[in-house]
């Protein structure tokens, strides 16, 4: 638990699906050029900073999420974001961050990437910084290609290696259901899966890709966008872990309007036709794999923001009742 006496700031940053990731050539600085649409969910990291004299760490999983996997030294991107942030303003001492997460670890859905979004936000807050988004965003790309996104949410393109983001018209709210896996599977590995594949003669892919998701978005139709979804990655990750297959099937098969891979897996999101068809699917889904493995989530939603604390008198306000 955070420490409970000195200032404290907590965070909310969102898990990312990606509705499309084209990957492009490897780049001479070992990334590939992405075009991707990421769509932030509902699935969230909540940071916790406490002022402290040193950087320190603490990591739950909310729901029985699995945690094991998480770093608790100075490689953990939370900590890797207060202390870079800390040396650019010039800040002296440290902090402490509580990480409470929401998203499975190591599952193609930046769940580590929203823990160092909202430690900037949070340390920037709890700091008096006031460095504002873009200057952050510039430091969350050095962290990670997904920390930016992670800062904006919503639903966004994303170029470069995903770091160069733009915002996408988006006249509705789509509802997934996300089936978690046992174990991660590493971006890096995913991504040499993806070269191996193509080098030994994988097919050119369609073009116009992003526009299908673009006037998909701009129609909030779930349909659409189900026969949109595409990820180039998935192949690689399903060679890597071929029993996403199976989870694609059983996906399909209870109704989904589409599965993918989420990023570079090995999460898988199935897309509903509403909120009420989302938990039909989970519960149907709940079964077969098994209540931990399945959660339910909506987006787009917004990127990292403070969480304000709820003051005991709004708590007693007869007109507005109970915050919660
Ligand atoms: O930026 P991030 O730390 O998430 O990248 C992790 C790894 O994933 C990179 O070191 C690289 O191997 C791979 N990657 C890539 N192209 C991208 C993003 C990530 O090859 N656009």
């Amino acid at each position: 638990m955070p420490p409970s006496s000195g200032a404290q700031v907590t965070v909310r940053a969102p898990a990312k699906v990606n509705l499309l990731l084209e990957v492009g050539p490897l780049r001479d600085d070992g990334f590939h050029d992405l075009v991707t649409v990421f769509q932030a969910l509902s699935l969230a990291e909540d940071v916790t900073a406490t002022a402290a004299d040193v950087f320190a760490l603490s990591v739950e999983g909310v729901d029985g999420l699995d945690v094991s996997g998480v770093p608790l030294d100075g490689s953990n991107l939370a900590l890797r974001a207060a202390r870079l942030l800390a040396r650019h303003a010039g800040v002296g001492g440290g902090v402490h961050l509580h990480v409470r997460k929401g998203v499975p670890v190591a599952g193609g859905m930046a769940g580590g990437s929203a823990d160092a979004a909202a430690a900037l936000v949070a340390c920037d807050a709890l700091w008096g910084l006031h460095l504002g988004l873009d200057a952050l965003a510039e430091l969350g790309a050095e962290l990670g290609s997904d920390v930016p996104f992670g800062l904006h949410g919503r639903t966004a393109v994303g170029t470069g290696r995903g770091e160069r983001l733009s915002r996408v018209l988006t006249t509705a709210t789509f509802h997934w259901v996300l089936v978690l896996s046992d174990g991660g599977l590493s971006t890096p590995a995913v991504f040499a899966e993806c070269d191996r594949l193509r080098a030994a003669g994988e097919p050119d892919p369609p073009p116009d890709r992003l526009r299908a998701v673009e006037v998909a978005l701009r129609a909030g139709d779930p349909q659409l966008l189900g026969a949109a979804l595409a990820n180039d990655l998935q192949a690689a990750a399903c060679s890597l872990a071929p029993d996403l297959l199976g989870t694609l099937g059983a996906g399909r098969a209870a109704g989904a309007l589409a599965g993918i891979v989420s990023g570079s897996g090995p999460t898988v999101a199935l897309l509903a036709r509403s909120l009420p068809h989302a938990r039909q699917l989970a519960a149907d889904l709940r079964p077969v794999f098994g209540a931990d493995r399945v959660r339910t989530a909506s987006g787009p939603v917004p990127g990292a923001r403070v969480l304000e604390p709820v003051s005991s008198h709004l708590l007693h306000h007869p007109e507005i009742g109970d915050p919660l």
